[in-house]
């Protein structure tokens, strides 16, 4: 029995074999065939694995915003989630209570501040996921929106450090370069920093690779087939693509990876260019923070093999050190995670780099390290918990 979860109770090995309300050729089906092979139309919405009696709660934090409200449809609808939990400052019981009327089986419900709201949304919490705070706005600079989500982050994480220390935690809220650290040194003071189950989300600039790539190389290619690791951070030129290891391979002219990897590193100026004042990327956001809710809670659930980039604490993750070695130092960095019950298992070498990615490599880290300094010095140096 994996730490933290319940297990249903009519699936509980002593309780399944006397259910009434369970056939028992339904109980033989599930406890013997192997799980099916993933395919295409399973990618969302689906549980192919073989621990799916394992309970989980699930709770998005800034759950009534841009992102927030999709995230929490998406999550509402997979069966992988059993309790789902919304919490914002705001109309958080209004999207829980339209929610709740979709006929899926993930029970909803809304939190608000008052009444001790936050304990109550993550107490029994298995996956936090949080897109709470500001979205970039044109003019806005980035050490703006530190200014106003480092804060809320770091609050958010004493909430989870005092209420569900044990929770997978996926960061959303930018700058997700420094809001991790942000959160992991919260979770440090308080003596319950687990490295392997803080994740920032860095899956939507492996969306936008895939989709780009997709783009330019044959009409009609599937997105969806390409796997192509993006590693680094999650801005600007932070973000690497390795297009040379894409899967499968594409032979793409230098123009070509020179304006891919720009549209990879700079695809969110779009979409806050195109909805002119009105925020940042929301709806594919929610696509890729559920992509990624999915791929940790499949490889809790017992499914192996999982590999998403995600930008993760290096020391504190196996083959951590070693990529902290190859790339020069850095304690954060995303790089091809292996996912396994316990969250992070292991991160992979970054394997071989084309002479362009070393030097979108050399370009990235002394950006990537000022923003973990600054993350980690709101904590030690600035803020009061
Ligand atoms: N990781 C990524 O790839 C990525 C992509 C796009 C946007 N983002 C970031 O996600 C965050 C949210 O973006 P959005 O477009 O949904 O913004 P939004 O303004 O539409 O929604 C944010 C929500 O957070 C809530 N909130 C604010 N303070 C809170 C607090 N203390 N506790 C709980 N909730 C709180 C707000 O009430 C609001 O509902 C931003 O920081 C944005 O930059 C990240």
């Amino acid at each position: 029995m994996l730490r933290g979860f319940r297990r249903h109770r009519w699936t509980h090995p002593a309780a399944r074999w006397c259910h009434p309300a369970i056939p028992r050729k339904r109980i033989y089906l599930r406890t013997t065939l192997p799980p099916p092979t993933p395919t295409r139309t399973n990618f969302l919405f689906s549980s192919n694995n073989v621990h799916s009696s394992i309970m989980v709660k699930a709770v998005v934090i800034g759950a009534a915003g841009g992102i927030g409200q999709p995230l929490s449809l998406l999550l509402k609808m997979s069966p992988l989630i059993d309790d789902l939990a919304l919490y914002d400052v705001v109309n958080s019981k209004g999207v829980a209570a339209d929610l709740s009327h979709i006929a899926s089986p993930a029970t909803v419900t809304g939190h608000l501040p008052a009444d001790d709201g936050l304990k109550s949304a993550l107490t029994g919490a298995n996956i936090v996921v949080i897109p709470a705070g500001v979205p970039r706005k044109p003019g806005m600079t980035r050490d703006d929106l530190f200014k106003i989500n480092a804060g809320i982050v770091r609050d958010l994480a004493t909430g989870i450090a005092q209420n569900c220390p044990e929770a997978f935690i996926l960061v959303i809220s930018n700058p997700v370069n420094s809001t991790v650290p942000v959160v992991a040194e919260v979770l440090k003071k308080h003596n319950v920093f687990k490295p392997k189950r803080l994740f920032g989300v860095t899956t939507l600039d492996v969306v936008r690779a895939s989709t780009f790539t997709a783009e330019v190389t044959s009409e009609g290619a599937d997105p969806r087939e390409f796997t192509i690791p993006v590693i680094g951070g999650h801005s600007g030129v932070t973000i690497i693509p390795l297009l040379s290891q894409s899967k499968p391979s594409v032979n793409l002219s230098q123009e070509q990876i020179e304006h891919l990897t720009n549209r990879v590193q700079f695809g969110g100026d779009e979409v806050v260019k195109a909805k002119d004042g009105a925020g940042s990327a929301t709806l594919s956001m929610a696509f890729a923070g559920y992509k990624f809710a999915e791929a940790v809670l499949k490889a809790v659930k017992g499914e192996s093999g999982i590999v998403e980039p995600s930008y993760v604490y290096l020391p504190g993750v196996p083959g951590g050190d070693e990529i902290a070695q190859s790339v020069g130092g850095v304690d954060f960095f995303s790089g091809l995670v292996e996912l396994g019950a316990d969250g992070a298992k292991k991160i992979r070498p970054l394997g071989n780099l084309s002479d362009y990615e070393k030097k979108l490599l050399d370009a990235a880290l002394p950006e990537l390290k000022g923003n973990i300094q600054k993350g980690v010095s709101f904590v030690t140096e600035g803020s009061k918990l």
